[in-house]
């Protein structure tokens, strides 16, 4: 369920396997129970559907990467190709579950409306991405790299990242009661910041030449070293999660 990105699964499962692992707390938020109907709105390679699945949940999977799909049906989870703004779903789901995927969607609004609808009353909406702060210094590069290189364009933000004061304002507004919202830093390490661009920023280089994605990347991990890495650490990213359960008191249009 990622948007303006090309999915590499196998990079993806070498490179970004955090994404998963340091999401079971908000499983654990969620608290699965047997029988419920589970959506996993964005489910990436299915890991985390699977999770859920384990606590005896029926879950049901959507991701905007075929790819993904693929992969998330081959653990034995019913799953389709669906963005968060085209979800179809009306009073289906006991529970909506987001991990890591919510920044990448523009239209924040149009989502919480489309949660809401896949929701029975009541139901309830566990989701953590990223927010207001994320990945500050790792953008800041990427924008200085291309203000260097002026013939590149201008550098182009995919992703959103709300407060959490704007985040719950536009829930209440779209038929949720919000039990928990909560702004985390999370400084995440990572293997090296190239293997993260070439997983998660090749839509913002998808004008630019072979050689010309080479550059960007090397100047990006010269301009964000001093700032991200440490010898005995090594690389990390700058992250800031947002965490939210809330729960379904109205329905929207
Ligand atoms: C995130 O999970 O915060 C994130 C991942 C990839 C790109 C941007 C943000």
């Amino acid at each position: 369920m990622k948007e303006s990105n090309d999915w590499n699964a196998n990079k993806y499962k070498k490179h970004a396997d955090f994404v998963s692992v340091l999401a079971l707390p908000v499983v654990e938020l969620l608290d699965p129970k047997k029988d419920e109907e589970v959506l996993d709105l964005g489910c990436g390679e299915g890991t985390l559907a699977l999770e859920i699945k384990k606590h005896g949940a029926n879950v049901r999977a959507v991701d905007l990467s075929s790819e993904m799909v693929e992969k998330t049906q081959s653990k034995g989870i019913e799953a389709s190709v669906m963005s968060a703004t085209n979800l179809t779903f009306e009073n289906q789901f006991d529970a909506v579950f987001s991990n890591a995927v919510l920044h990448w969607v523009k239209d924040s609004e149009l989502a919480i409306q489309k949660i809401n609808k896949a929701l029975k009353k009541e139901g309830r909406f566990v989701a953590e991405f990223g927010g207001y702060g994320n990945i500050k210094n790792l953008t800041d590069a990427m924008q200085e790299v291309f203000d260097n290189h002026t013939s590149w364009g201008q550098f182009e933000n995919p992703w959103v990242f709300l407060k959490d004061s704007e985040y719950k304002i536009l829930l209440e507004k779209n038929g949720f009661d919000v039990e928990y919202i909560e702004l985390i830093q999370r400084p995440t390490p990572i293997d090296d910041i190239v293997n993260w661009l070439d997983v998660f920023a090749n839509g913002i280089t998808k004008n630019l030449s072979k050689e010309q994605k080479e550059i960007f990347k090397e100047k990006v991990r010269e301009v964000l070293k001093p700032k991200q890495y440490n010898e005995k650490d090594g690389w990390s990213a700058d992250y800031v999660r947002l965490r939210v359960k809330a729960t379904k008191v109205q329905k929207t249009n």
